[in-house]
């Protein structure tokens, strides 16, 4: 594996599948990189913790460093490039502003986050010019975002999807859950079966979100949003028959502290 800090390096290289990551990897990771992996070309893995994403200060402090044990496992698995771009990336960042989905689920708690991740994300496809790059459902809000950025038409990347890895009771991986007691990782393994409970259930409508909101806040697990909505505009919706439209349920709560999100698509 080849470990480059140089921006300009990746102009020389063709046919680049990208993971931007801000390391601390894990399940999650490894899937968007094997996925990688069944295309040709080399694979690029990138960390970079990006201040320009944390409205809360506190989050920025917590986030798990682990860039040795990063480098070890992306070394085991065969990874061609990691690159680790100096903070000065940010000097002189064209700032991108993420407006769309305004208000709604993680932007509504988190102002200026997804400005923060468009901005990055930007920055490192102008400078890696992958042919493709790889995101995972779990931060769907996230995905859409990316996907909406001009700069994928220009440089013409094809951004691709990949399923939220979950362990075995059903926790989406985070490398937040790595700030959970034992006792919050079994707490917290609560937000996908009540997610799983909703999607199976005849009836999606707002009664049922309430029901659970209700008995996931009983658990213990502070709830900040639970919505059913549009998976194409985000916008909540309410109905009668579940069959008739796409939809996400989303979810985001605290465990511990811990801020936490999940959803799960209608298909
Ligand atoms: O999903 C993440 O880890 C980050 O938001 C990303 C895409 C690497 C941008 O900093």
């Amino acid at each position: 594996m080849k470990k480059i800090t140089q921006d300009q390096y990746f102009k020389k290289i063709n046919d680049i599948s990208f993971i931007p990551t801000m390391g601390n990897l894990h399940d999650e990771h490894l899937s968007l990189i094997n996925k990688a992996k069944e295309f040709k070309g080399p694979v690029v893995v990138s960390i970079f913790i990006n201040p320009l994403q944390f409205n809360n200060p506190n989050d920025l402090n917590k986030y798990p460093r682990t860039i040795d044990n990063d480098i070890k496992l992306l070394e085991s698995i065969d990874v061609d490039y990691l690159y680790t771009p100096n903070i000065n990336i940010l000097e002189n960042i064209e700032e991108i502003k993420a407006n769309n989905y305004k208000n709604l689920l993680c932007d509504k708690y988190r102002p200026g986050h997804f400005d923060g991740v468009v901005t990055i994300v930007n920055k490192l496809f102008t400078l890696v010019e992958p042919q493709r790059a790889f995101f995972g459902l779990k931060d769907y809000q996230q995905l859409l975002h990316v996907k909406n950025l001009p700069i994928i038409n220009d440089l013409n990347i094809d951004i691709i999807p990949c399923e939220t890895i979950r362990s075995n009771d059903g926790l989406a991986m985070s490398s937040r859950n790595n700030l959970l007691s034992k006792k919050g990782l079994q707490l917290a393994s609560n937000i996908y079966k009540s997610i799983k409970r909703v999607k199976d259930s005849i009836l999606v409508n707002q009664n049922i979100l309430n029901e659970e909101i209700d008995y996931l806040s009983k658990l213990g697990i502070d709830i900040e949003y639970y919505q059913i909505c549009d998976q194409e505009t985000l916008e909540s919706i309410n109905f009668k028959n579940k069959n008739k439209n796409k939809f996400i349920i989303a979810i985001a709560g605290y465990v511990e502290g811990i801020r936490l999100i999940d959803n799960i698509l209608s298909d």
